[in-house]
C-alpha cells in the first residue's frame, strides 16, 4: 500500500507529511510526495529520512493507492478525478468538492459513518467549519439548535505559505505591497470575494458545510475576519437552543465530547499551534435569554482544520475491512 500527499510543500501538506509519518508510521519506501514544477528537484523530511518529490502535471499524479489533497481547488479539479478514474482513494482537503452530491464531506468525530464502502472520494471541510461542528454536532444531537451565531477571527496562515510568508515581511517592513488590505495591524473583516449580499466566500463555505455536516436544519449566522496571528482560529460563537439547556448542560454534553478540550473556569488556551484539539472555553449563559450560551472555540487550522481531519479519515479507512 502506497500513500501520497498532493502539495506535499504547502503549510497543509507539510503536516500531513508530518502526521502520516507519526501517527500511520509507513515507512518512506511506502510514501509518495507531490508537489508543482516549482518544487522540482526538492527533497522532504519524512522524519530522518529524506523523500524525493515528485512534479505531477496537473493531469496525472501517478502511483499511489490513497492520496491526501493539499492543493488549491482548480489545481485539485484537475488531478483528483483523474486519480479516482485510475482507482485511487482521495482525500481533499480543497473546496471543490465539498458541495458536492455523492462526495462525503467528513469530519471524523461527527459522521464518519457518511462514508460508504468503497468510497473513492472524501472531502474535508474548510478549517473554520471542522473546529465549529466538533463542537456544535453533539450539542445539535442532544439539545437540539434553533440557531448559531459564529464569529470568526482567522489566522493568515489559513491563506496559504505565501500569505504567511507576506505577513513575515510586512511585519518586517520589507514588504513592498501596497498598505491597503495588508495583514499586519489589521483585521480584515471579509475573507473571499462578496456575493450580492454582502457575504464573503468563507462566510459562505461555513454556513453551507455545517449544514450539510450536521444536517440539523438550523441556521448559521457567519461573520469572518483574517487576524494579523500566525496560526489558530478562534470563533465567538452564540447557540440558541430549543429549549433553555443552561451552561451545565451545554457543559456536560462537552465533557464528553471526542476532539473537545474544554476549559470549565476560563479561556480557551493562548497557544494552540501544534495542538490535535478543539478548545472549547468561557461558558457563559446569557442573563437575558434562557435558551441562549455564548462560548469561544480554537484550534490550529493547519493541524486540526486541515491535515488531522485528513489524516484521521485515512486511519478509519485502513482499519475497514472494504
Ligand atoms: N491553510 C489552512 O489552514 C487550510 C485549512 C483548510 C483547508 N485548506 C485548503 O488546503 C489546500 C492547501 O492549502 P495550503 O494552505 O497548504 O496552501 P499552500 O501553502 O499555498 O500550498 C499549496 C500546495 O499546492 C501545490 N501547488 C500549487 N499549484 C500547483 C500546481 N499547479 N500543480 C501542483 N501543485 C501545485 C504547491 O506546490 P509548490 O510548493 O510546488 O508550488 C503546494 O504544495 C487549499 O485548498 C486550502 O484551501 C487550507
Amino acid at each position: 500500500m502506497r500513500v501520497g500527499v498532493v502539495g506535499a510543500t504547502g503549510l497543509v501538506g507539510m503536516e500531513m507529511v508530518r502526521l502520516v509519518r507519526e501517527r500511520i508510521g509507513l515507512p518512506a519506501s511506502s510514501f509518495l510526495a507531490f508537489a508543482s514544477d516549482a518544487s522540482r528537484g526538492r527533497t522532504l523530511d519524512y522524519g530522518p529520512e529524506q523523500v524525493s518529490l515528485s512534479v505531477f502535471d496537473a493531469g496525472d499524479v501517478g502511483g499511489g493507492d490513497y492520496l491526501l489533497g493539499a492543493t488549491g481547488a482548480e489545481v485539485a479539479g484537475v488531478w483528483v478525478p483523474a486519480a479516482v478514474e485510475r482507482g485511487a482513494v482521495v482525500i481533499d482537503n480543497s473546496s471543490r468538492f465539498r458541495m458536492d452530491e455523492g462526495v462525503p464531506l467528513v469530519v471524523p468525530e461527527v459522521n464518519l459513518a457518511t462514508i460508504p464502502a468503497g468510497c473513492r472520494l472524501i472531502a474535508n471541510p474548510n478549517c473554520s467549519t471542522i473546529q465549529l461542528v466538533v463542537v456544535l454536532a453533539p450539542l445539535a444531537k442532544a439539545f437540539g439548535i434553533e440557531w448559531a451565531a459564529v464569529s470568526t477571527y482567522q489566522s493568515v496562515s489559513g491563506a496559504g505559505s505565501r500569505a504567511l510568508v507576506e505577513l513575515e515581511r510586512q511585519e518586517a517592513g520589507l514588504s513592498d505591497a501596497p498598505e491597503e488590505g495588508w495583514f499586519h495591524r489589521n483585521v480584515l473583516t471579509s475573507i473571499g470575494g462578496l456575493d450580492g449580499d454582502l457575504y464573503c466566500e468563507e462566510e459562505v463555505k461555513l454556513a453551507r458545510e455545517t449544514g450539510r455536516i450536521i444536517g440539523a436544519g438550523f441556521p448559521v449566522f457567519p461573520a469572518c475576519a483574517r487576524v494579523p496571528v500566525a496560526v489558530g482560529h478562534l470563533e465567538s460563537v452564540t447557540v440558541r437552543f430549543d429549549e433553555p439547556v443552561g451552561r451545565e448542560g451545554v457543559l456536560g454534553v462537552l465533557r464528553n465530547a471526542d476532539g473537545v478540550s474544554l476549559s470549565e473556569d476560563g479561556a480557551a488556551p493562548r497557544s494552540i499551534q501544534g495542538t490535535s484539539e478543539v478548545f472549547v472555553g468561557r461558558v457563559r449563559q446569557s442573563p437575558v435569554d434562557s435558551r441562549t450560551v455564548q462560548m469561544w472555540i480554537t484550534a490550529d487550522n493547519v493541524r486540526k482544520g486541515a491535515a488531522l481531519n485528513a489524516v484521521q479519515i485515512l486511519e478509519s479507512l485502513l482499519g475497514r475491512s472494504d
